[in-house]
């Protein structure tokens, strides 16, 4: 296997980092990376905002369902998306934009996270650990406000980023045959397979060293499954100008 390969299949997020900091010129390789990530029509909708230790770190902290990590963590970006300046491009060209297309959106959401997922992958290649904090979505209102965001932009997802202070084992993954199919969709022997994998998660979740439970995936997720998943952000992205279309 490459480096790149193991690198890969053995990502763990990180939620406690020591206090070394990482150098602002690592940080901009790792932006840099991520710019290089293909990009839908060579949009670039992507947008990074790096917060600083401090008072509005502190407070996207609390924002963000008090993880103390947000606040700890000695690089934190909040990712973009953005489509704001392709109003820009648009009224350099007098070109009135139409906007508001659930495709736009789902175009900069993906751009967004690949470019994201870059600069996680380059970050853990320098040793650096990661967590995403998509619990800013728990209050986006606040966030782009804290943030100044325009309008056609929204908060997607926070990302620490600092020398790993733990060593989690890593989460196993579904079973192969239940992500990857062949020629067509078909579900045969999936609730077989998932009961497999449930359990290798509930023996995963049982000998963690960290916060150690007894739970498998099907029961995590139907679980979570029976709550409403952030029902503002219909209306919040409407009110950025997304999904009117
Ligand atoms: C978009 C996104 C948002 C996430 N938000 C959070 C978060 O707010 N807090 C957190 O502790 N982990 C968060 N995570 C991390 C996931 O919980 C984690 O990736 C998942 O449990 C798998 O574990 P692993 O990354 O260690 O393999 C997020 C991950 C993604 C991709």
């Amino acid at each position: 296997m490459t480096d790149l390969l193991n690198q890969l299949q053995n990502h763990r997020s990180i939620r406690k980092f020591t206090t070394e900091p990482v150098n602002q010129e690592t940080v901009e390789d790792l932006i840099r990376a991520g710019q290089a990530a293909a990009t839908s029509s060579f949009i670039q909708a992507c947008t990074v905002i790096q917060i600083s230790q401090g008072e509005r770190r502190a407070q996207l902290a609390e924002l963000a369902n008090n993880q103390a990590y947000v606040n700890d963590a000695p690089v934190f970006l909040v990712f973009c998306a953005d489509m704001h300046r392709h109003q820009i491009a648009c009224n350099l060209h007098n070109a009135p934009m139409k906007s508001g297309f659930t495709e736009q959106f789902l175009t900069a959401s993906v751009d967004c996270a690949l470019f994201a997922q870059n600069v996680v992958v380059a970050a853990e290649s320098q040793g650096l650990g990661i967590c995403y904090i998509g619990a800013l979505r728990n209050n986006p209102v606040a966030v782009s406000e804290l943030l100044a965001l325009p309008e056609l932009t929204y908060p997607l997802f926070g990302l620490c980023i600092g020398h790993p202070d733990q060593n989690p084992e890593v989460k196993p993954r579904l079973p192969l045959s239940v992500v990857l199919k062949q020629e067509s969709y078909s579900d045969a022997g999936d609730e077989q397979a998932l009961a497999d994998y449930d359990t290798t998660v509930r023996q995963y979740y049982q000998t963690r060293t960290g916060n150690p439970r007894s739970q498998s995936w099907t029961e995590q997720i139907s679980g979570m499954l029976q709550k409403e998943a952030r029902p503002h952000m219909l209306p919040f992205l409407q009110s950025r100008g997304f999904i009117k279309e």
